[in-house]
């Protein structure tokens, strides 16, 4: 007989967190139950519009019927086993990655960060195999990107607030304003074997490469003989509108960075580059335990599946059209209280005079689901297949908030 263990209340789930979990978060007041689509409830059973999607995750919204469908398949015949073996799942993924994409080969890891480092670590690999008598080893990456919390990535991450108090970092980065090519151009040296760029950036406050920019750092590239790595974990996968974000710069970088929706909800990042580039490690020189789990690659080919399906990031652009012209109207009315809007596709950051946090407690008071990144920045980040409806559900929510409080001051 199975003892049925009583279902506990959200106080006592927030009380266990805050006894038992180590706090390197801000958690909400909530406790989520489950997802359907668009829409969260906790286990309150109160119902929310979900404008977040887990950190730019869920680009196919909550239980997607083919993905769902696709995991418990695998789910039911073998979770997990490891990469010493091969897996129908893990080879069908690689293959629609590079039929998808400018690539030939794909590694696959499990979070952001730990693709970001392998990057690094091809990279260097890479120059030193093509120019064996130098050192090249350094890094340029932009100001205000993220890239992660290993400490590879996070030495990529040009944020001072992510290196204090844990440094030394990594040698061999040097990080340069976004847009400047002057100062991208003059921060290479001798030691330089890659341009790594977040080409919208995410956690730093929305903030986009001009295509101009993107396509002379190409050039720089090539001219140098430098690798390009595009960071797409968030912007990638539809999230801006395309179903990977190099195509919307018109530019083809050397190494492509995905993650976040790739495993529909479960851990699963891939590196997508050329034979000759990824011929720099070879057989020994990297792995991982449980990077390309049959489970979540499922998900992925699905995901890539639907990317790909007539009209699907036509609708998703015209969304994210919507939702831009939606917001700049709140920027509009409320100039007192927003600095701006900056976005694309489905990623858009609404920028306070004050501090964003507020704000998101309101929002989510009154059913709303968003976040707020840089201070200030509320970010916006649906799923991919938000309607239009669902964007004026969201605006209005967060036009009431403005329209009804006085916020903190900024700073
Ligand atoms: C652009 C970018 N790169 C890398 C990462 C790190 O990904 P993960 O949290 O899966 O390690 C993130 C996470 O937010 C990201 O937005």
């Amino acid at each position: 007989m199975t003892v049925q263990e009583a279902r506990p209340s959200q106080t006592e789930v927030m009380q266990w967190d805050e006894k038992y979990i180590a706090r390197t978060f801000n958690r909400q007041d909530v406790v989520w139950d489950r997802g359907r689509q668009h829409r969260l409830w906790d286990i309150a059973g109160k119902e929310y519009l979900d404008f977040f999607s887990g950190h730019a995750v869920m680009n196919l919204g909550y239980g997607h019927p083919a993905q769902k469908e696709a995991m418990q398949a695998q789910l039911d015949k073998l979770v997990h086993n490891g990469n010493l073996f091969h897996f129908a799942e893990q080879a069908l993924l690689a293959k629609r990655l590079v039929e998808t994409s400018f690539g030939d080969k794909v590694f696959f890891a499990n979070s952001g960060a730990e693709i970001v480092d392998l990057a690094i670590k091809l990279a260097r690999k890479w120059a030193r195999r093509e120019r064996p008598q130098e050192d090249q080893y350094e890094i340029i990456t932009l100001k205000g990107s993220f890239h992660g919390r290993t400490f590879g990535a996070l030495s990529a991450t040009g944020q001072d607030k992510y290196h204090q108090g844990v440094g030394p970092m990594l040698p061999g980065f040097k990080y340069v304003q976004i847009n400047n090519f002057a100062a991208t151009a003059s921060a290479i040296n001798n030691k330089t074997c890659a341009i790594m760029i977040e080409p919208v950036q995410g956690e730093g406050g929305i903030h986009i490469s001009t295509v101009k920019y993107i396509k002379e750092v190409q050039e720089l590239c090539k001219h140098n003989r430098l690798l390009l790595i595009l960071d797409e974990i968030q912007c990638g996968l539809g999230r801006i509108g395309y179903f990977h974000a190099y195509q919307a710069f018109d530019v083809v970088p050397d190494v492509l960075l995905l993650g976040k929706p790739l495993g529909g909800g479960l851990p699963l990042s891939a590196l997508v580059t050329r034979q000759d580039v990824a011929l720099a490690l070879t057989v020994g020189e990297h792995g991982s335990t449980f990077g390309g789990n049959p489970v979540a690659a499922a998900a992925g080919r699905v995901l890539l599946n639907e990317l790909d399906r007539p009209g699907f990031l036509e609708k998703a652009r015209k969304t994210g059209a919507y939702l831009g012209q939606q917001l700049g109207m709140l920027a509009a009315d409320y100039p007192d209280r927003i600095v701006g809007v900056r976005g694309t596709g489905l990623m858009w950051g609404l920028e306070l005079k004050e501090r964003g946090p507020e704000t998101v407690r309101l929002a989510l008071e009154a059913g709303l689901v968003i976040n707020c990144t840089a201070g200030q920045v509320l970010r916006f980040l649906p799923a991919l297949t938000i309607t239009p409806e669902e964007v004026d559900e969201a605006v209005a929510i967060i036009r009431k908030i403005l329209a009804g409080k006085t916020g903190p001051a900024a700073g």
